[in-house]
């Protein structure tokens, strides 16, 4: 059994599977439920996860980064997303991403040092009219250019 890290109260690990105990394809909704409750899949979570479920890590790793729900990190203060669809693509989303990654220093799914922003590369958003796009927090920011990226970024800032 997992060792109880001091930082991460895993009783609610348990509390999550105690309530689907004997339920067929919980892994989904377990991972799902323990993401809100840490922000992120804590590793001795999913070493509890995979002991109670019965599932190999590596399978529950499989599904974590499948799917972009999932963090294995604590994320930032902020989750920027950047869309990379080709409508975006076309409208210059790459000089965008060029100046976030200069003032950031940050890939797909990585925060940023100062633990202000996460920042992933996400198909079309939806939004395909204001390309290029990006959200933060769930704001819509369209028509994108470098030096909008900048101001927008320096009202996330403080
Ligand atoms: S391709 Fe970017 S919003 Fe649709």
């Amino acid at each position: 059994m997992a060792e109880e890290n001091e930082n991460i109260d895993l009783s609610k690990t348990n509390e999550v599977l105690d309530a689907y105990e004997g339920i067929h394809g919980s892994l989904m909704p377990v991972l799902q439920k323990l993401q809100t409750i840490y922000k992120y899949l804590p590793e001795e979570a999913v070493d509890l996860v995979s002991e109670r479920l019965n599932i190999s890590k590596s399978k529950i790793y499989g599904v974590i980064t499948f799917y972009a729900q999932f963090y294995i990190t604590p994320p930032g203060k902020h989750i920027m997303r950047l869309c990379q669809g080709t409508a975006c693509h076309v409208k210059g989303a790459d000089d965008v991403m060029g100046k976030l990654v200069e003032r950031h220093d940050v890939a797909h799914k990585q925060t940023t040092e100062d633990g202000l922003y996460t920042f992933e590369e996400v198909a079309c958003l939806g939004a395909c009219a204001m390309a290029p796009v990006m959200t933060i927090d769930g704001k819509v920011y369209g028509e994108l250019t470098v030096n909008k990226v900048e101001g927008i970024l320096d009202e996330y800032s403080s």
